[in-house]
């Protein structure tokens, strides 16, 4: 199902390794599954918190190995984000989950700098990539991580912050993420997801935050809505992650409609779409059904994806026209 052209802003890279080619990678790296069979891990997709994704996440990534490893994950993602309206992505990776289980940060960078390289020209996507640190490991692995991909020469767009959210606020990464904004670099949080709305705070006042990964428990503090909607911060919201993760109980109770009539500044994702149930589109089109939205909602939410990236002026343009005369 294709929809409106989008970019799609909220996407973890380790999130799109769908269970099928965490199979074929176990076989090519010899590593040995808990697993029976693909039947058998995808019967575990049955999440009740962000915890418990979570944990089988990180232990999926075991799999990934060699910047081969690296590069297929992500393009195999371009290519199917592509085939369902994605135009420009700004993609999160987890370089700490690799490199405190062995793998050399040259490796990872390498595979997925070289797939995102070649995206606009294979797959008619721009791209960018944004490192998110683990919240719950310690401040000076954040630096670590980001000292590291600086001296690497990594392109990057921008840093992230990610992980399981409750007790780690974003307070704790301020000078890890006042560095990034001195060496240029965009910055963003995960916030609002589980956390409290002082969260969503901290990441605007504390670390700078452009956009708020999330944020949909805002709702519960008009002060900060109304402070979201003056400042017209981008949300990335992601519905199907919300359900599974049992943020919401169900999508038709999912705030979206609420938020969009606060006039909120939400955009539509996909957050890690092998473990949630879908891509992009998925979403776009889980939310219209859902709430029966017209195609000047749908059109917004496109519009908004566009103006809340980090795409150069002359590439928003273009696809800002081209959501206009698909409309
Ligand atoms: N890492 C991958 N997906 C995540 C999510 N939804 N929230 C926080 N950290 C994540
Ligand atoms: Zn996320």
């Amino acid at each position: 199902m294709t929809v409106l052209p989008h970019a799609e802003l909220h996407l973890h890279l380790e999130g799109t390794l769908e269970p099928e080619t965490i199979f074929t990678m176990a076989e090519r790296n010899r590593i040995d599954l808990p697993y029976a069979d693909v039947a058998d891990l995808s019967s575990r997709y049955d999440f009740s918190d962000l915890q418990s994704f979570l944990n089988l996440y990180y232990a999926n990534m075991a799999t990934l190995r060699t910047a081969a490893d690296f590069a297929e994950m992500t393009d195999s993602y371009l290519a199917r984000a592509a085939r369902g309206g994605v135009r420009h992505a700004e993609v999160f990776l987890d370089p700490q989950a690799h490199v405190t289980r062995g793998v050399a940060l040259e490796e990872v960078m390498d595979g997925v700098t070289t797939a995102l390289a070649c995206s606009l020209e294979r797959h008619g996507v721009s791209s960018g990539l944004i490192v998110a640190m683990l919240r719950d490991h310690s401040a000076e692995s954040a630096m670590q991580t980001l000292d590291a991909v600086l001296t690497l020469g990594t392109p990057l767009l921008g840093i992230g912050l990610d992980s399981a959210e409750v007790g780690h606020p974003p307070s704790k990464f301020v000078d890890v993420f006042a560095k990034a904004r001195a060496e240029g670099l965009h910055v963003v949080a995960h916030a609002g997801e589980e956390g409290p709305p002082s969260y969503v705070w901290e990441a605007l006042d504390l670390l700078g935050a452009e956009r708020i990964d999330h944020g949909i428990r805002c709702l519960e503090d008009d002060r900060l809505v109304h402070r979201l909607v003056a400042e017209r911060v981008p949300l990335t919201v992601c519905p199907l992650s919300n359900v599974r993760l049992r943020v919401v109980a169900d999508i038709a109770d999912h705030p979206l409609p609420t938020m969009l009539a606060k006039g909120l500044n939400v955009t539509i994702n996909s957050d890690d779409p092998a473990y949630f149930g879908g891509y992009l589109d998925d979403n776009v089109t889980a939310v219209r059904d859902a709430f029966g939205l017209d195609q000047a909602t749908l059109t917004t939410l496109a519009t908004n994806s566009v103006d809340a990236s980090f795409a150069e002026p002359s590439r928003r343009t273009a696809l800002l026209a081209e959501i206009a005369s698909a409309t």
